[in-house]
């Protein structure tokens, strides 16, 4: 599993956590990828760290709790998705031709892993590739494929792409092929691996699927992808509790007549006050929502305080920042960690 990168759309949220340890329905988000990873049949994962490593020992030791071995790798300074691959080598367990699954540590995937691992063998690919159609390819790996499925080319964030079909970030490698991988510089499997590849004319599948999928990359897309979880439109088996209108944590709070809705989780020992309506959110622990604030499609982070009747659209809200009563903020803004806005909306003069 890739889980290096820096996750810099989601700052601030990434300042303090990598994005796969982002609390997502109620467990770390790469607990529903482990999860599914253990329902297809695998065993032992090795995590190919970077930034903020040292956290993912913390969340997840030696895997024993979600019944895998887990073993991690870093990158002081990162090798990009096909270098990490490759430092992750030494520590594969199977030979030659076995095949290897590795996962984009941001995916959630509901196609079926074990079939795509059945069509890798059955064509002894090279490389098998999970691919799904999206209505804006140019921000992804886009995957046109001829006969049978096979790959024809691989066009890694272009403009103007030929077909909507994408890499959805999970492949199956044949053991052989990660070994050849060149080792200790940085590698993008996306712009160099495949590519050469193909070129070489070495079997590169497609395992298409139109089962749910979401990269949670951007602040949009993790709120969509921990309400969807929530609301079982992707079934998780890491997921803590029943899928409903919301997931409430141990000791979360919510007063009588506030209304908490779509898919929305509110974290340990988070507090909803009265009147207010928190729809289709992420809330961290130990927040507090204030009386008859309204928080839609937003990510509230640790200890970060709403006032009393502010509203938030499409928001993140950094850990332990403060939004005072009566504030207003919309679609795309983000407020650092530790932040106050102490009274309601900030005026210029010209508006006077
Ligand atoms: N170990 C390691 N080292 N992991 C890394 C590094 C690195 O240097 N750089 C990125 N990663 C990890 C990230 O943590 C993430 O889990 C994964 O690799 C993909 O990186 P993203 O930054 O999320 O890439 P993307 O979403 O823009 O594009 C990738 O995913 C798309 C599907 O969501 C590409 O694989 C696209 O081709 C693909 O369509
Ligand atoms: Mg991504």
């Amino acid at each position: 599993m890739l889980v290096g990168g820096k996750g810099t759309r989601l700052r601030p949220l990434t300042l303090s956590a990598p994005k796969p340890l982002l609390p997502t329905a109620g467990v770390p988000f790469l607990a529903h990828q482990l999860a599914r990873a253990a329902a297809a049949g695998i065993t032992h994962v090795v995590l190919a760290t970077s930034y903020r490593a040292e956290m993912f020992t913390e969340a997840f030791g030696d895997g024993s709790a979600l019944g895998l071995f887990i073993d991690y790798v870093y990158e002081p300074t990162p090798l990009g998705t096909g270098g990490g691959i490759r430092n992750a080598a030494g520590l594969l367990r199977g030979g030659p031709d076995d095949p290897v699954v590795v996962l984009n540590g941001d995916i959630l995937s509901g196609h079926d892993l074990a079939a795509q691992v059945d069509l890798h063998r059955d064509h002894g690919a090279a490389v098998t590739l999970h691919l799904v159609k999206v209505d804006d390819p140019a921000r992804y790996g886009v995957v046109p494929t001829g006969a049978a499925g096979r790959v024809t080319a691989f066009l890694e964030k272009k403009a103007n792409p030929p077909t909507n079909k994408i890499n959805a970030g999970c492949y199956v490698f044949r053991r052989s092929v990660i070994d050849e991988i060149p080792a200790g510089r940085p590698v993008s499997v996306e712009r160099e691996t495949f590519p050469a590849l193909i070129e070489a004319d070495a079997v590169v599948m497609g395992y298409a699927s139109d089962t749910y999928w979401l990269d949670v990359g951007t602040p949009e897309a993790f709120v969509r992808g921990s309400c969807d979880v929530v609301l079982g439109h992707l079934l998780s088996p890491a997921m803590p509790g029943e899928c409903g209108e919301a997931l409430l944590l141990a000791s979360a709070t919510v007063a009588d007549d506030a209304r908490v809705t779509g898919g929305t989780v509110l974290g340990v020992g988070s507090r909803v006050g009265n009147g207010a309506v928190v729809h289709g959110s992420v809330v961290f622990d130990s927040a507090a929502i204030g009386a008859g604030a309204v928080v839609r499609d937003s990510i509230v982070g640790r200890g970060a305080r709403i006032g009393d009747g502010a509203a938030l659209t499409g928001v993140v809200i950094g850990d332990d920042a403060v939004v005072g009563p009566g504030n207003e903020l919309m679609h795309g803004a983000r407020v650092w960690p530790g932040v106050r806005l102490e009274q309601t909306s900030i005026r210029f003069s010209s508006d006077a």
